[in-house]
């Protein structure tokens, strides 16, 4: 799945660093530039390049939620639930996010433009709530922005 071209770069990271692993990260942010997302054969691919095992990189993976899985919608919306942000209110974000997208956490809308996911905190607690869709934050959020920005992600992909 993927090309030559990146084969070669995620195999030349392989003794790049003291330990190996430490390969995982610039290995996927090289995957991404290419394919966007990863599945299960990119993980298996990844760990074959690096010589690791396919258990070391999913372990690796399943701690960030930046690399998007296969299956995500056009745009991952991710909502923190951690505690800054659930103190400012990030459990009625996801349940008005819920209600306004007829999805729940975890699904896709099934026109596949939205993914809808909680996460552990962002790195932005001064700014909560706080959710990240594909690379960029959304900060102090309110109900009025959540619907000025779906609204605007939704118009962008009609024009
Ligand atoms: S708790 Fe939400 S960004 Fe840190």
């Amino acid at each position: 799945m993927l090309s030559e071209e990146v084969q070669k770069r995620i195999a030349e990271l392989k003794d790049k660093f003291p330990q190996r692993r430490s390969a995982i990260l610039p290995a996927m942010h090289v995957v991404l530039e290419e394919v966007g997302f990863y599945n299960r054969d990119i993980q298996k691919q990844v760990a074959g390049l690096l010589d690791l095992s396919e258990m070391e990189v999913a372990e690796t993976l399943s701690f960030y939620t930046y690399f998007p899985k296969q299956g995500v919608g056009k745009y991952h919306i991710q909502v923190c639930t951690n505690i800054s942000c659930m103190l400012n209110g990030a459990e009625q974000l996801v349940n008005y996010l819920e209600e306004k997208l007829k999805i729940k956490a975890g699904e896709t809308t099934p026109d596949g433009l939205f993914t809808l996911s909680t996460v552990e905190c962002l790195g932005s607690c001064g700014t909560a709530p706080v959710m990240q869709i594909n690379q960029r934050y959304y900060e102090n959020l309110t109900k009025a922005k959540v619907d000025q920005i779906i609204d605007d992600l939704k118009n962008k992909t009609t024009k």
